[in-house]
């Protein structure tokens, strides 16, 4: 687009009011339809949409609170829908296989039994779901627990999602599709809009940083060198919080990160930037105008190494910190997953096999800790792939045989592989039993057809 960076204000997806509560339950009525949605100034996009929303409306969900959405479906074409990282029965999980017909509707349960959380839903309709999320199936979820309620983070209106992806928008400002062509989406659109400002106080903010583009990678760093306090990853919050230079956000990860204006003079501006933008104007994200008054003597956070703030050991410094870590138990099975392309057909495989889904490749004893062995087999076309899996949070152990830092390692449910990589990865399979996909995240590339399915069976 000829649009100015920063010239539209950032906005932000409104929270969905639930038509209904009883004593344990929030239930919500969603329709998934075509509309029309004002990404560039004056002009009307048509895009897919959850509630007319592009993204989505954002839900707020508590730890021991049911969600119960009606969803119905008034596209033309079959939908699903996937709350990606959550801990879901198999009827409720979205699977790609079992879709909501056009005119019908269908009823999500989602327990909420698992840490606070930035979670995300996105359509999941096998073979359509790259380009189905890519026209604005996708929203924000955000799962909070009482340890989050401890915590001394900014909160309210100092709680931002930031949905960021990639787009092409052609002269007519239409968004178009073509499956894996990440070289011609010259557009980051956060919450919808092209490189937005953010109007912001001179205080803590809270950003859940969600990528939800199928193909684009991020490393974020902030243009006037401030480093951030990464408080969570995927799943939840990290054992311990880690200051950083730079956010590294592939397809479907999420980080939550503090940002500390408390210092920056008022009347300035600092950029969220993509270091690894493939050109100049995708490089620019995000513009933070930081207004006047006073500096928010609030949440005071005693992080070594972050901002000017006083030493104590960060564990101790933050009560309620869940600084235990996740039980560890006897290992079952150690598995083995190659992700490669095929040039002889253009598709991307799981050890030589597109997705099949009358095919199980991982049968999973309820309550087993496995370990899977997942190798970017592409280190000869240079691609880049993740690995995800529905259900569960898994630890990150090693990379090329170096044990994964503390923020890349635990809860995810979707790590990162560059060309020839060797990740292990270890997970617990104790909660739901059923059918569950796993795939690569870049979304063109499950699409076609890099995914495969595990089952986890009742022991006996
Ligand atoms: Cu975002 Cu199958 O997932
Ligand atoms: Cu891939």
């Amino acid at each position: 687009s000829e649009l100015p960076p920063f010239s539209v204000p950032l906005s932000l997806p409104p929270v969905l009011k639930p038509t209904r509560r009883t004593g344990d339950t929030d239930f919500y009525d969603m329709r998934i339809a075509e509309s029309e949605h004002e990404i560039l100034p004056g002009i009307r996009t048509r895009a897919l949409t959850f509630n007319g929303g592009f993204p989505g409306p954002t839900l707020r969900a508590h730890r021991g609170r049911a969600v119960v959405i009606r969803q119905v479906n008034d596209m033309a074409s079959p939908a699903t829908v996937h709350l990606h990282g959550a801990n879901v029965p198999a009827s409720s999980d979205g699977h790609p296989m079992d879709p909501i017909a056009p005119g019908q509707s269908r009823v999500y349960r989602y327990p909420n039994d698992q840490p606070a959380a930035t979670l995300w839903y996105h359509d999941h309709t096998h073979h359509l779901e790259g380009e189905q999320v890519y026209r604005g199936l996708s929203g924000a979820y955000l799962l909070s627990d009482p340890v989050d309620a401890l915590l001394p983070f900014p909160s309210g209106e100092f709680d931002v999602p930031l949905l960021l992806r990639d787009a092409k928008l052609n002269g007519d400002g239409q968004l178009v599709f073509v499956n894996d062509d990440f070289m011609n989406r010259p557009t980051i659109l956060v919450n919808g809009r092209p490189q937005p400002y953010f109007e912001v106080k001179r205080r803590l903010y809270r950003l859940r940083l969600i990528n939800v583009s199928n193909l684009e990678v991020f490393k974020f760093q902030l243009s006037n060198g401030a480093r951030f306090l990464q408080i969570a990853s995927d799943g939840g919050f990290l054992r311990v919080p880690a200051v950083r230079q730079e956010i590294d956000l592939w397809p479907a990860e999420r980080a939550e990160v503090l940002v500390d204006f408390r210092s920056v003079p008022a009347g300035t501006a600092i950029a969220l930037q993509n270091v690894v933008a493939l050109s100049e104007n995708k490089r620019d994200i995000l513009q933070f105008r930081i207004g006047g008054g006073a500096s928010s003597s609030k949440p005071e956070l005693a992080i070594p190494g972050w901002t000017g703030v006083r030493p104590p050991s960060a564990q101790a410094g933050i009560p309620g910190w869940p600084t235990r870590n996740p039980p560890r138990e006897r290992v079952a099975r150690r598995r083995r997953f190659v992700l490669r392309f095929d040039p002889a057909t253009g598709e991307f495989l799981i050890n030589d096999q597109g997705f099949d889904p009358n095919r199980v490749d991982a049968r999973i004893d309820h309550g087993a800790t496995e370990i899977w062995e997942i190798v970017n087999g592409d280190a000869a076309f240079g691609i880049t792939h993740t690995m995800h899996l529905h259900l569960v949070q898994f630890r990150v152990l090693d990379r090329n045989g170096k044990p994964e830092p503390g923020h890349d390692a635990y809860p995810k449910d979707t790590v990162r592989l560059n060309p020839g990589d060797v990740v292990r990865i270890e997970a617990t399979l104790d909660t739901h039993t059923g059918r569950y996909p796993f795939h690569c995240h870049f979304l063109d590339h499950a699409t076609h057809s890099m995914m495969g399915q595990f089952e986890v069976v009742p022991r006996g």
